[in-house]
């Protein structure tokens, strides 16, 4: 069977069963600070099951893609090494809110596996949770029982807390869970050795392929659990293992999920993949093996969160995403020795063979080749970069260990990894001190830990319920009452409470705009609110500290100046988006947005520089707009479907629900969470301060509005006025200045002339104090020239005679420089080498260089090392 048709059957299946089905989830995510990307198909539902939010169906069916690369769940190390793991993979799920429970979900899930999709009974096991008295949460009787019906006991396994109990994280939903594992084995070796035994040991055809999780309990902050309100059902089963139960393999890359991608690996390498069944493979075999499985399991991760709107950068979900591309471009370069970009030609292959159900990789498929094309292009010369670096090291190490310090300077700053260095110091007889490097690994590891760690405290609920209204879009002021509060405390920012108001003005932050700030106001006390963030559907008021009386009656007031500054900016981002699509073409599209009271900037899609004109196109185009004086057009709760059909404008990566609002300024349309200006002539003027790349096909703009602009022209009068004053207010400043660059170069010219001259006088006074040595003619010497003249000056020396050895050295405007000249000569018969020379006496000036065997530079920072370096350059001709 087809992956294509797992996939399908399992959706038709709990269709069937009353399931609503529904798109997968985005797979970074946006508004959940404790989580990166989306690690279990239940992660977008989350809020469901703590009742922050009621889903529109208590049955929903779902494939989602999943990321398990940081946090809790993080299997990155394992793959490539084994058959079953992977960075992304697909989680098949079905749910219930609070509907059914045991009873019809384990039934259910038996009838798909051996009834739908007919799969051998006598290979399947299935787990049960055994209990655990500290929790105090008793033998899953009902599980068991229920399995009995259907499983042989001798099938049934116990598991205990780590393997049956399951979380989404410290904190949060969870429960007993009950697994299915299937024995993929041959009939000898299930023969030989029972399955039973192999469940859950880590064997890569005895393996779990689905998991169903009762969630009954939340786990709170001090570790205790309580009961949940209602019980759920959240499963998962990995697809690409059902595809390879399915498709009789023992591999998960030996399923067309995988097959297609290795295909053109092979083509573009040259290069063999050996499928599971071969035995008895060769050690190089195996390492093109694992990287292989390494590059088509990581391009799959890293080509959906680009689609999805995660671009590589240097931090946060961009880094992580950044690593992994960097780890499969690792094991290509190493060992597939391909030493330029080749990765991204999968992606067309990936958008054939998932565009379908995946529409989001075949619509941005242009945007991820490219992105990931400059990606490896640039670490590709990091790792050249770094191979160079790393020959100083060789150079400065003596015995054969190298610094495990120095191997993790190089890790740190350029990217380059451990496992390569190791690899290129075994081939030249050298070893890592691979202990140095670990220490210095955690150590760093221990710094950045302290700086982010954080306690958070279980809320204290003052009013039962969820009623919170935001009344943000009409008002900026409104009476409320604190509902909930809990407090958090962080390295970076100490100790903060977060408060949610049972109505709330306040806008949290979202689709680019910073929340809002402003103070909650009783009869006696009033709090500041430091920020504004939305999380699990709850809108969290950030202070310093709680007000005295948690229960009085406050008034929330927003602060309307900042507001009124932000929202400026966002709606002159909206009109800018229009502007590019007009001016630049409709591949522009949005892919990062800020709006705070200071500024906007606003990363798109577009692959070349903007011209000044085309900047100059943008602005009068939205500022053409701000005069029109376009009223603004807010339409909340439409249907989503109808406001697209409209022509509203909406984001790759952004989950959205069924009704969104739009807003509308003339022709710009945008779906929009965000707070906007009532008249588009409140902006006042729109000016783009910047332009530059990102990323590969990616281009900044920054620009200002409202008083900003104001403040802009002010300072750059000012700033106008004192060059005039500089310059002696002359009646034209740009002539003045041409005139004063003209004469510069005039001037530079003579200068050079004129050191020429100077150095042709010493070449007569130098050539005297050249002294014969061991039959070399030997100088080394300060001389006050610019380097410049010290090559002209040592060329001209060399000239002169044979078996010529110079060292000359300057230190101009305090940099010292050194120059060896040594005649071809000596270079041939005595092998001596400038390059070389000026490495070792570079040391002495705290630099380094090279160059060529007969002339080499090298440049310092030490300019007090000079006249050691000339003392110790007589050592090379003796
Ligand atoms: N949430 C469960 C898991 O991810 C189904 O394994």
């Amino acid at each position: 069977m087809k992956s294509q048709d797992v996939r399908k059957q399992f959706l038709d299946f709990f269709q069937s069963k009353g399931h609503l089905v529904v798109p997968s989830a985005p797979i970074v995510l946006k508004d959940d600070p404790t989580l990166m990307f989306n690690n279990s198909g239940m992660a977008q539902f989350k809020e469901f099951f703590l009742g922050n939010a009621i889903p529109k169906s208590n049955r929903i069916t779902d494939t989602q893609k999943c990321l398990r690369v940081s946090g809790k769940h993080n299997d990155l190390e394992d793959v490539g090494f084994d058959t079953y793991h992977h960075t992304m993979f697909e989680m098949l799920g079905n749910w219930s809110f609070g509907d059914y429970f045991k009873e019809e979900a384990l039934p259910w899930a038996w009838e798909f596996l051996t009834e739908v999709l007919k799969l051998d009974k006598d290979r399947l096991y299935v787990s049960v949770f055994e209990g655990n008295e500290v929790e105090n949460v008793p033998f899953d009787q009902e599980a068991f029982d229920i399995w009995k019906q259907f499983v042989p006991e001798d099938r049934i396994i116990l598991g205990n807390k780590k393997d049956n109990f399951w979380e989404m994280g410290d904190q949060g939903p969870c429960g007993p869970c009950s697994e299915i594992h299937i024995d993929l084995r041959t009939d000898e070796e299930r023969a030989a050795v029972t399955g039973r035994s192999l469940v859950n040991a880590d064997h890569p055809q005895v393996v779990e392929i689905w998991n169903n999780v009762f969630m009954e309990f939340n786990r709170k902050a001090d570790g205790s659990l309580e009961k949940l309100p209602s019980k759920h059902v959240d499963t998962g089963m990995g697809f690409e293992r059902l595809c390879m139960a399915m498709q009789n393999v023992t591999s998960n890359y030996d399923t067309d999920v995988f097959t297609p991608l290795i295909e053109k690996v092979e083509q573009i390498t040259g290069l063999k993949y050996t499928s599971n069944e071969v035995k008895d493979i060769s050690e190089e075999q195996n390492k093109t093996n694992i990287a292989i499985r390494v590059i088509v399991d990581h391009v799959r991760a890293v080509a959906f969160a680009i689609a999805d709107g995660q671009l590589p950068s240097n931090t946060g979900a961009g880094y992580v995403i950044r690593r992994i591309l960097r780890r499969a471009i690792r094991y290509g370069f190493t060992f597939l020795n391909i030493k330029e970009a080749f990765i991204y030609q999968l992606v067309e292959v990936l958008a054939n063979q998932m565009g379908e159900f995946f529409p989001e990789i075949k619509s941005q498929q242009n945007l991820v080749t490219n992105v990931i094309r400059e990606e490896e292009a640039s670490f590709l010369r990091t790792l050249d970069q770094g191979l160079q670096l790393l020959e100083n090291v060789i150079a400065e190490t003596k015995g054969n260990e190298v610094s495990g310090a120095k191997a993790f300077e190089l890790y740190d700053t350029f990217g380059f990894p451990k496992d390569l260095t190791a690899l290129i110091l075994r081939e030249r007889g050298l070893e890592l001190d691979e202990a140095g490097f670990d220490e210095a690994m955690l150590a760093q590891k221990t710094r950045s830990r302290a700086a982010s760690e954080m306690t958070t405290d279980d809320w204290t609920i003052l009013v039962e319920g969820n009623t919170e209204t935001f009344v943000g879009y009409d008002q900026v002021e409104s009476e409320a009452r604190i509902t909930r509060y809990r407090k958090i405390d962080s390295k970076k920012d100490g100790v903060l409470y977060q408060i949610v108001l049972s109505s709330t003005p306040f806008y949290p932050e979202g689709g680019g705009q910073v929340g809002d700030k402003g103070s909650l106001v009783s009869a006696n006390d009033s709090i500041d609110i430091l920020d504004t963030k939305k999380e699990n559907n709850l809108i969290l008021h950030f202070s310093k500290k709680l007000p005295e009386n948690v229960n009085a009656v406050f008034v929330a007031q927003v602060n309307t100046k900042l507001r009124a500054d932000s929202s400026k900016n966002h709606s002159a981002t909206h009109l800018m988006h229009q502007a590019l699509r007009s001016i630049l073409g409709t591949h522009v599209e949005q892919k990062g947005s800020l709006v705070n009271p200071n500024y906007l900037r606003f990363d798109f899609s577009h692959f070349s520089k903007v011209t000044d004109e085309e900047l100059q196109q943008v602005e009068s185009f939205v500022n053409a707009r701000i005069q029109e004086q376009l009223s603004l057009i807010e339409r909340r709760d439409i249907p989503f479907v109808q406001a697209v059909e409209e022509g509203a404008m909406a984001l790759f990566g952004e989950k959205y629900g069924d009704y969104v609002r739009a807003i509308k300024f003339g022709d710009s349309m945008e779906l929009c969470g965000g707070i906007h200006v009532k008249n588009t002539a409140e902006i006042w003027h729109f000016k783009i301060t910047s332009e530059g790349a990102v990323a590969a096909g990616i281009r900044r703009i920054e620009a200002i509005t409202g008083d900003a602009v104001k403040g802009y022209f002010a300072s750059h009068e000012n700033m106008l006025n004192e060059i005039k004053g500089a310059l002696k207010n002359p009646q034209d400043s740009l002539k003045a200045v041409v005139s004063l660059q003209e004469e510069n170069v005039k001037l530079k010219k003579q200068l050079e002339a004129l050191l020429k001259e100077k150095a042709k006088n010493m070449k007569g006074d130098l050539a005297k104090e050249i002294q014969e040595i061991n039959g070399i003619q030997f100088l080394a010497k300060q001389v006050d020239l610019n380097p410049e003249g010290a090559k002209d000056l040592a060329y001209e020396l060399g000239n002169l005679g044979t078996n010529m050895f110079l060292v000359l050295a300057t230190a101009e405007e305090g940099k010292p420089m050194l120059s060896c000249y040594i005649s071809k000569e000596l270079v041939a018969e005595k092998s001596l080498n400038a390059g070389q020379v000026v490495r070792e006496l570079g040391k002495y000036i705290q630099g380094g260089g090279g160059g060529q065997p007969f002339f080499a530079t090298a440049g310092g920072k030490n300019e007090a090392g000079i006249q050691q370096a000339l003392e110790k350059a007589i050592e090379f001709v003796k």
